[in-house]
Formats: structure tokens, C-alpha cells, sequence
């Protein structure tokens, strides 16, 4: 079973500052520099389930996207901080935090310059679609440009319904799935993507059981709080029935084809 790679934070270089959850640059102790996401950012570590989850999958699926890592971190870090909100966040977010290696000499990803081709276009819609990925505007696409190809970044808004999960040990059944409502009218990809039959079967087929529970076992335990394999089933249930029942494909494709 794979891992994701784990480092020892040395040294927090310089904030994100346009990032609304305080991302920072970090060197570690592999001489590498990190975008770290911290847990103890306001938005909590469910944030950094879903990097994990969303990233890895897309990954598995032919995306481009920055290695992540596991990051270590000692909160006497803050000590050498000058910046007050910075140590606070430092001080908070002893353990394990979430790292996306850094893309040095990247920007932003403009598809309105850039036409990153129907195909990628078209599957990357069908993918947030599937994982309720709603931080994909043409706004702010999150997407850098890197040795001329896309990469994508910051998933963690995805799969927002874990934020409704009540806290018990019951599993959700599987009479109380939704189906979730997800505006594409907004997404970065909805001018540039082609007709999604042309992806549909395939992804569905690719996204099975099997490589789920493996992106699943990447997440430490103890960032599924309550009972880490309940939780891990959950996430299962919700990508068994959004595949099971696919409606929302079809609502995808007439607010796509409504576009063009
Ligand atoms: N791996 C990376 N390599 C280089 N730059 C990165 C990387 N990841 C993020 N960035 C830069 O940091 C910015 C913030 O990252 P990200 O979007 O993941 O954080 P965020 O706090 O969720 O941001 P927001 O809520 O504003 O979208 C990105 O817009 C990008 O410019
Ligand atoms: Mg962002």
C-alpha cells in the first residue's frame, strides 16, 4: 500500500498572502520548499482530507498535480516568527500539516489566454463535478502553469458535505445520500469542454472501490475524526452513489452544451 512521503518542517519561509486559509512556503528537512496548508487554520483539518482525497484521485486519473507530503511540524517554529498572525498559526498547528511541493517559477492559469484543450477541459469539469469541487471559477481557477502544462491546486472546498456529517458512529444509510447540488455555471473549464459522453464511462469505470479505499488509506487517521475506518466508509458511500446514480452528468452537459 502506497504512502504519501513525510518531511520535518525547518524553517517557514514567506505567507501566501492572496491564499484565504494563510498557506505558507516552508523548507523542510529534504532541502525541499512546500506550499503548506496548517491545521490550525480556521477551516480545520477537514480541509486537508480533501486536498488529500480529491488530489490523490485526480492524480490516479491523469491529472497534473504537485506531489503532496505529510509536514512535521515543531509549533517552537513561531519562536522565530516576527509576525503575530503567522506564530499564532505556527503555534496552533503542532503535528502533521499538509504540503503540495512547490512549483518554483509557475503563475496562475489563465484559460482565456491559454486553451488547455477540449479533452482536458471536459474531463476536468466531469471530475470537480464528481468530487463537488466549487473553488474552479474562471475567477480564480486554481490552476498554475507549469513547464507549459496545467497543474491543478487547492481542492480542499471540495466534498463539502463531510461538513454536515454529525459527529456519531452510525454510517449515513444509504436512503439519506442527496443528491448535491453543483453549479457549474461559474467553472473555469464550462467555455472550453466538449460534450461529457465523450468522458463519462471511462472516468466512472477508472474511479472504482479498489482505488478509492487506496487514496482513502492516505489520510491520517488522525485527521478523520471520530472512527477513522466509519469515516473512510462514509467517503465510499458518497462516491458509490454519485457514480450509482449519475444525473448530475446530464445537468452538467445542458448547462455545458447551454454555453457553447
Ligand atoms: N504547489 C504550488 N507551487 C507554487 N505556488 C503555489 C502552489 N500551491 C499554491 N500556490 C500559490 O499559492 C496560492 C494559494 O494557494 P491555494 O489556492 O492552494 O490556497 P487557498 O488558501 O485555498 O487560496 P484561495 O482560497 O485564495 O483560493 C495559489 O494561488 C498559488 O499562487
Ligand atoms: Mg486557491
Amino acid at each position: 500500500m502506497s504512502s504519501l512521503r513525510e518531511v520535518t518542517a525547518t524553517r517557514y519561509v514567506t505567507p501566501f498572502r492572496e491564499g484565504g486559509s494563510m498557506p505558507g512556503l516552508v523548507e523542510a528537512d529534504d532541502l525541499g520548499m512546500y506550499v503548506v496548508k496548517f491545521r490550525g487554520a480556521g477551516q480545520g483539518v477537514k480541509v486537508l482530507v480533501a486536498e488529500i482525497v480529491v488530489g490523490e484521485l485526480a492524480r490516479r486519473l491523469g491529472f497534473r498535480i504537485p506531489e503532496i507530503v505529510l509536514v512535521h511540524l515543531d509549533p517552537e517554529l513561531a519562536r522565530a516568527e516576527p509576525d503575530q498572525e503567522v506564530q499564532e498559526l505556527l503555534r496552533a498547528s503542532g503535528g502533521l500539516n499538509l504540503g503540495l511541493d512547490y512549483l518554483p517559477g509557475s503563475f496562475d492559469f489563465n484559460p482565456v489566454v491559454r486553451d488547455p484543450g477540449a479533452e482536458f477541459a471536459t474531463r476536468l469539469l466531469w471530475f470537480d463535478a464528481l468530487v463537488l469541487n466549487v473553488d474552479r471559477s474562471w475567477r480564480n481557477p486554481n490552476m498554475l502553469l507549469w513547464h507549459r502544462e496545467p497543474w491543478l491546486i487547492d481542492h480542499g472546498a471540495a466534498l463539502y458535505f463531510h461538513y454536515s456529517w454529525s459527529e456519531g458512529p452510525r454510517p449515513t444509510p444509504k436512503w439519506k445520500m442527496t443528491d448535491y447540488r453543483y453549479d457549474s455555471s461559474d467553472h473555469a473549464m464550462l467555455p472550453n469542454a466538449g460534450a461529457l459522453s465523450e468522458v463519462d464511462a471511462e472516468l466512472a469505470a477508472k474511479v472504482t472501490p479498489e482505488l478509492l479505499d487506496e487514496v482513502l488509506a492516505l489520510v491520517p487517521d488522525e485527521w478523520l475524526e471520530g472512527d477513522p475506518a466509519e469515516l473512510r466508509r462514509r467517503y465510499q458511500d458518497f462516491f458509490t452513489y454519485r457514480l450509482t446514480n449519475r444525473g448530475w452528468v446530464d445537468s452538467l452537459e445542458a448547462a455545458r452544451a447551454a454555453r457553447v
